[in-house]
């Protein structure tokens, strides 16, 4: 015997591990929708939910007793537009879960313009409708970045994917005098199937009558992790504090080379539609559940994360049999 001494009881194999996934590094998603009268549920992700103003709140107590401190806000306003965005219904959210938790949460936004657009984009299209105009879209980011971290946000987390957007928020939301908000940046993301249950609850899947349908011209292309690596390199350089891999799972080489190569805190994104696949098949029968979402949290560690994004946060208590 060699390899399996070391294998041979739950004691010698708790001294050997050699990753171990902390509930102090998840983050929570939570989505919050002007207008929403009752919270709706979101067909894949189990016990998530979009939330109404009111319901928002109360979640986010509840997750606090479950020892649930670290949030990622999505936030769906009511109404879209293509230009000379409103961000004051997701700022009110934000001050409001500040006032009301203050330094107990540590409360992350998600910047971008996809659940703000009427066409779903994540920025401002051109006149023909078949391209994001970079910058316009940029100035656009900086603004409610900017509004966020006003507002009391201690993260701002542009998942766009335009050129230029770290540097422009980093330097307007310093201007406004906010230096000391997280800047986390979607840095390595790619154009995903993966995303689909998360744009049915963030109002965001591509949609109407204009030309361009996906966004396959910026997010990153999945055959591409030079691509991610450069990008990822650009956006330290830029001012990012913390880097991030989106999805996870079917980009494991991804996070494993990149946070070799480029040493700062690392965040994985395990999203919507790699957490419903876990759900989907354990209700089916095909999985068990708890030990499969540990498994992956586990992968994630392995290849080089620090922090785990996951919908699967306000269970980690109880998974990790803490
Ligand atoms: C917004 C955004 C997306 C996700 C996070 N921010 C979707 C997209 O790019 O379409 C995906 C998260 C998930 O699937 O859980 N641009």
């Amino acid at each position: 015997m060699d390899q399996r001494r070391l294998r041979n009881n739950k004691h010698i194999r708790e001294l050997t591990r050699e990753h171990r996934v902390h509930r102090e590094q998840l983050i929570q998603p939570l989505f919050v929708v002007e207008g929403l009268k009752d919270r709706e549920t979101i067909p894949g992700l189990t016990d998530v939910y979009r939330d109404t103003s009111e319901t928002l709140a109360r979640q986010v107590e509840s997750d606090l007793e479950k020892g649930v401190s670290k949030f990622l806000l999505f936030g769906v306003p009511a109404t879209k537009q293509t230009r000379d965005f409103d961000n004051t219904f997701v700022a009110a959210e934000i001050s409001k879960l500040k006032k009301r938790f203050g330094s107990s949460i540590f409360l992350g936004v998600d910047v971008c313009l996809c659940s703000h657009t009427t066409h779903g984009q994540c920025g401002i299209l051109n006149h023909e409708g078949d391209h994001v105009e970079n910058d316009a879209t940029v100035v656009e980011l900086a603004k409610a970045a900017t509004a966020f971290a006003a507002a009391g946000a201690d993260c701002v987390a542009p998942s766009d994917m335009m050129d230029g957007r770290v540097k422009a928020i980093r330097e307007s939301v310093d201007k406004a005098g906010f230096d000391r908000t997280v800047l986390m940046s979607y840095s390595a993301k790619f154009n995903s199937k993966f995303y689909g249950p998360f744009r049915a609850a963030a109002d965001s899947a591509p949609k109407g009558d204009v030309k361009l349908k996906d966004r396959a011209t910026y997010q990153i292309d999945s055959a591409n992790i030079e691509d991610a690596l450069a990008s990822s390199r650009r956006d330290a350089v830029e001012g990012a504090d913390i880097l991030m891999v989106k999805p996870g799972l079917a980009y494991l080489d991804v996070l494993a080379r990149l946070s070799s190569e480029i040493k700062k805190p690392w965040a994985v994104y395990e999203v919507s539609g790699e957490f419903a696949s876990v759900e989907l098949m354990a209700r089916e029968g095909l999985m068990d559940r708890v030990g499969a979402h540990l498994e992956c949290w586990t992968a994630f560690k392995r290849a080089g994360a620090s922090m785990i994004i996951t919908y699967g946060a306000r269970h980690a208590r109880e998974w990790l049999k803490e």
